[in-house]
């Protein structure tokens, strides 16, 4: 026997010296999701103990996530039914939710870097990512509502904005109203490749965000593409987008590393609800390793070449790290 490869796995200590990916607390963002009221801390039915949070109670979160080494939130509001139309007049509000939710991140914890999700979803009510116009979201229109969104998310203090739509030319809208309006420092994480999942219905659950109608395969990617991955990544770049991401995780994994190896800025990658729920549900039943799971499964969504990444198991996580 000349090599023997086992040496390297004896123990402890030399499997963690020749360890390629540590998971730290530096790696995650934290999915935070608001709600009016006071003192409203509710679970999401399909996300066990993932919770929905009310301004007052959303301060106390943030001190934890701060205390707990978690740096990085990104925001989401789930916005009353009246308040829902076609055009996202709501989503322009300097004193809408999400711009409260934004200042109300910052007073508690000044230092925590926040970013928004902008989308009409949640104030659409046709619970779709645009404006709808004859049964089709249409995109120019759109893209600009998304411009407007962003720069009233950052003029409320959010450090970077996330749009989650998918509309064509939007990172150049956002970009160039951020500039124009003296926002230079903004920054935009992107998602870039983002699949039209089946992974997303917990979430839906979360901000009662569910599609009106038909399904969103007119914006969001073709799980069955690659090289699309790839031409939407590196146009949002050339768009200006400062982060990229891809979306879901576990079963995207090959366009992580693709991506990785085609750009040069950061990749972060979204472990979404379903893939949050699939494993506390198995737990539930006792059918797999709660904790071991998750670790393997952020680790392998790390080793495929995400530099950050947004997770319902952030707080789990780092407890147990
Ligand atoms: C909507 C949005 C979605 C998610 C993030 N932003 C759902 C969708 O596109 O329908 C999904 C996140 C998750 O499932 O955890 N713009």
């Amino acid at each position: 026997m000349l090599i023997r490869n086992r040496r390297l796995r004896t123990n402890e200590v030399i499997r963690s010296l020749v360890r390629e990916t540590i998971i730290s607390p530096n790696d995650f963002i934290v999915p935070l999701f608001v709600v009016e009221g006071q003192n409203v801390k509710e679970e999401i039915a399909s996300m066990p103990n993932y919770y929905r949070y009310s301004l007052d109670l959303l301060k106390k979160e943030v001190k934890e996530l701060w205390d707990l080494g978690l740096r990085s939130v990104l925001v989401f509001v789930k916005v009353p039914d009246n308040l829902k139309d076609n055009k996202g007049t709501e989503a322009l509000n300097a004193e809408g939710l999400m711009q409260r939710a934004v200042k109300t991140i910052k007073d508690a914890v000044p230092e925590m870097l926040v970013m928004t999700d902008v989308a009409l979803d949640p104030y659409s009510s046709y619970g779709h990512d645009g404006i709808v116009e004859d049964g089709y979201i249409v995109n120019d229109a759109t893209r600009k509502v998304l411009a407007q969104m962003s720069l009233s998310h950052v003029q409320a203090g959010a450090d970077f904005v996330a749009p989650s739509d998918m509309m064509d030319g939007r990172i150049q809208a956002i970009r160039e109203l951020l500039e124009q309006e003296n926002f230079p420092n903004a920054g935009i994480m992107s998602y870039s490749a983002k699949y039209a999942s089946a992974f997303y219905g917990p979430f839906r659950d979360a901000l009662d965000s569910a599609p009106g109608f038909g399904d969103k395969k007119t914006y969001q990617m073709d799980p069955a593409n690659r090289e699309e991955a790839i031409k939407e990544t590196l146009q949002d770049i050339a768009e200006g987008a400062d982060i990229v991401m891809v979306k879901p995780g576990l079963c995207y994994l090959d366009i992580v590393r693709e991506i990785k190896n085609a750009v040069n800025v950061p990749v972060a990658v979204y472990q979404v609800s379903g893939e949050y729920s699939m494993l506390k549900a198995a737990a539930e039943k006792g059918w797999l390793d709660h904790d071991a799971v998750m670790l393997e499964q952020l680790t392998a969504i790390k080793r495929a070449g995400a530099q950050m990444i947004a997770s319902y198991f952030a707080k789990d996580a780092v407890k147990l790290l």
